[in-house]
């Protein structure tokens, strides 16, 4: 049995990308009988979200989509990054052994950077929070896309380096375990799927305006009797996460000739819809439910807190402020 811990930015609501790129491994790993720490990392939010409505309303639908997934609060500890304020102070400690030149290498800051946007320090210091997350629920693997493989290395360096400079064991190294599923899924335009792309394809979208994204998905314009290369087009990169067992069949219809890109897109419709019908329905009862969302969150804090606590004492100890 492993410690698995993850989470998801409310910085919108979760599309397709963060799904296959992250979500249904968590689900994944909880049918495996693991531990499971998964919250919404509200804090990290708060580099870029400053209103609290759109805060609260993004968070709720995080924890809606978690649930809606199947992550299943008896069995897993499911929670607001900000239910366990521990962790802003581990990070605190964890800066304090950071060497600055590690943050100027941050791919989210030089990103931000590079496009001429205002940097705040929570956005700068990020990476150093994030590791705070992994490292104070002593996670031995930690479920993410690619793009965010360079944080959980950061965490495993600042987990070295807090050990060394302190000459103990209290935190415990983690690992990635990237994108199982995919690494990089693709959105709309055949770029990363990004909010910041503007090319996502929302999980818990409404039935009819998936269904027109879908239709909408870029494809060259290979006339409809000619064979198709599956693996150059989105519709069938996308088809293939969604029912990877149908996608050999539906490549020979690609190469045989004769299937116009519509067709596909029907299939992948289809497709969608038998993965995530499920999903939908069990959202729905959830909404239905906000003292329960609200129940669920709270008691999967208390959980999370008892572990972070004794991470805690630990390096309290540890750094002498004990
Ligand atoms: P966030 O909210 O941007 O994304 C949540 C998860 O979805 C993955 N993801 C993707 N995977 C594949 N293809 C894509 N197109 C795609 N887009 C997003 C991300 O890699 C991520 O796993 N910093 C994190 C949140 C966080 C966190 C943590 C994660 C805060 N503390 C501690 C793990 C451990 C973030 O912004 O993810």
């Amino acid at each position: 049995m492993k410690t698995v811990l993850s989470g998801v930015k409310p910085t919108g609501v979760p599309h397709i990308g963060n799904y296959f790129g992250a979500m249904k491994q968590f689900v994944q790993l909880q049918e495996q009988g693991n531990e499971l720490f998964i919250f919404i990392a509200d804090y990290h939010a708060l580099t870029s979200v400053h209103d609290a409505a759109e805060m609260r309303a993004n968070t709720r639908s995080v924890a809606l989509d978690y649930l809606g997934v199947g992550l299943d609060p008896a069995r897993i500890a499911l929670f607001r990054q900000s239910d366990v304020p521990e962790v802003t102070e581990l990070s605190w400690i964890l800066g304090c052994v950071c060497p600055k030149g590690m943050m100027d290498r941050a791919h989210a800051f030089k990103d931000a950077q590079a496009k001429n946007e205002s940097v705040n320090i929570g956005l700068y210091t990020y990476p150093v929070l994030m590791a705070a997350d992994i490292l104070i629920y002593d996670a031995d693997l930690v479920p993410v896309g690619q793009d965010q493989k360079q944080h959980v290395e950061y965490a495993q360096d600042l987990q070295e380096k807090f050990n060394h400079t302190f000459s103990c064991d209290a935190l415990k190294r983690p690992e990635p375990m990237i994108g199982a599923l995919s690494a990089t899924v693709i959105g709309l335009d055949g770029r990363k799927m990004s909010k910041s792309y503007d090319n996502t394809i929302e999980l818990f979208e409404p039935k009819k305006s998936f269904d027109k994204k879908i239709k909408s998905i870029v494809t060259d314009s290979t006339p409809v009797e000619e064979p198709k290369d599956p693996e150059n087009c989105s519709v069938f990169k996308l088809y293939k996460l969604f029912d990877p067992a149908g996608a050999p069949a539906l490549a020979e219809k690609y190469r045989a000739g004769g299937m116009g890109y519509g067709h596909a897109k029907n299939f992948l419709i289809e497709a969608a819809d038998r993965e995530l019908n499920p999903h939908r329905e069990r959202r729905a009862k959830f909404e239905a439910d906000p003292s329960l969302v609200e129940k669920i969150l709270a008691d999967g804090a208390e959980k999370a807190r008892a572990k972070a606590c004794k991470t805690m004492e630990r390096v309290r100890k540890a750094v002498g402020i004990s």
